[in-house]
């Protein structure tokens, strides 16, 4: 029997997803500590995921060094006790057949901010007396709401590109099979891809293959690291929603350049690098940033952004817009999307869990 488009699995280097229902990285701010490392939360809220039949299930933005953390509370991968941490939700991630994936990161100039919940009440840029630290960006502008970044030295930008390669190293010794890199949403890599962030003179500034210089090192780097059976994903902006910022002509050419480099996928969404830009939102409203980059490059992509139904995220894979469909906080309201979506879609799936087998939809 076919399946609908949605159930049919998507093969990348040695990674095959059960399907294309993915869950998009959300940070938990939940570490228990400053120290980085994840624990039960992590462990009940992404194996829900995998036990709701989703193919892919990746963590969220993961600092690949303490300063490149978002919130004191977001997790690392800078040192072996984060990585025995994760493997333990990987193992479990694994054992019920979906991809774990994790999204590498660095926060730049929108780093030490406070989590948005339980501290203290505190909001804002968290000061080092406090267990902050000092962020960086390509070039010193603030982003509205935050501290002024210290401006990266090429020293220090080749640093962290070793230790992106060297957290991607760490997930792979923990089990995950697809590692993204966060290059959206005005972190660090998105700060050096967009004029309106980056006004360096080196090369790291200036033209877009200044621009994209550091996301092509952290790319090459992270393949060389990884061995070739573990997929790469890019999450690109597609665009600052801005005049003269980055734009989705940009992002077509880089996804090629990083192909070229040793990526597999370009994660579509769009924004987080400019402060009170007007957006257009509605269902699926980030789809035709992703059809865009498919149709000018050679890159599958995914695509994110309320996707909220079975049928929408089956259409878009089906008519060729995207390969596949990341799923965010649909997924927050009900982590078995995937389930309830092969019921809706009437898929033949083996993985519904036998320990819920009485829940089943029966054909009548
Ligand atoms: C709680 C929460 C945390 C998020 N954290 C991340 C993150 O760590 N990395 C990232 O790239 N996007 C993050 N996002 C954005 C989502 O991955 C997704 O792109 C966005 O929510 C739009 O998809 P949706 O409409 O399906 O939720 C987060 C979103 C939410 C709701």
């Amino acid at each position: 029997m076919s399946q609908p488009a949605l159930f049919e699995p998507f093969t990348l280097r040695g990674v095959t997803m059960r399907n294309r229902i993915w869950v998009a990285p959300m940070c938990q701010y939940s570490c228990f500590d400053e120290n980085g490392i994840i624990g039960d939360w992590h462990f009940a809220h992404l194996g829900s995921f995998a036990i709701g039949g989703a193919g892919l299930v990746i963590a969220e933005a993961t600092g690949v060094t303490p300063e490149g953390r978002i919130t004191p509370r977001c997790p690392g991968l800078w040192n072996d006790e984060q990585m025995a941490a994760w493997k333990r939700v990987v193992d479990f991630i694994v054992s019920r057949g979906a991809v774990a994936g994790i999204q590498l990161a660095h926060a730049g100039r929108k780093g030490s901010d406070a989590p948005p919940f339980d501290y203290d009440g505190k909001s804002g840029t968290v000061q080092v007396v406090d267990g902050g630290w000092q962020s960086v960006a390509p070039s010193p502008i603030a982003y509205p709401g935050h501290d002024m970044p210290h401006e990266l030295t090429v020293d220090e930008i080749n640093e962290i590109v070793t230790a992106w390669a060297d957290a991607a190293r760490r997930a792979v010794v923990a089990g995950f099979r697809v590692i993204e890199v966060h290059a959206a949403h005005g972190y660090l890599l998105h700060e050096f891809l967009s004029p309106l962030s980056n006004e360096r003179t080196d090369d790291y500034g200036g033209a877009l293959e200044n621009r994209a210089r550091m996301l092509l090192e952290v790319t090459a780097a992270i393949r060389a690291a990884i061995g070739e059976e573990i997929a790469l994903f890019i999450r690109f902006s597609a665009t600052d929603w801005a005049d003269g910022g980055w734009n989705e002509q940009e992002t077509s050419i880089v996804a090629d350049w990083a192909l070229e480099h040793g990526a597999d996928l370009a994660d579509i969404s769009a924004g987080g690098n400019i402060s009170g830009v007007k957006i257009s939102v509605g269902p699926g409203y980030q789809v035709p940033l992703a059809m865009y980059v498919k149709e000018h490059s050679h890159i599958p992509v995914t695509t994110v952004g309320l996707i909220t139904e079975p049928t929408m995220a089956n259409d878009i894979v089906e008519s060729g817009k995207a390969d596949a469909v990341m799923i965010g906080r649909e997924m927050l309201r009900d982590p078995h999307f995937a389930l309830r979506a092969a019921a809706e879609l009437g898929a033949d799936i083996s993985y519904w869990p036998g320990q819920y087998e009485w829940a089943r939809p029966r054909k009548s």
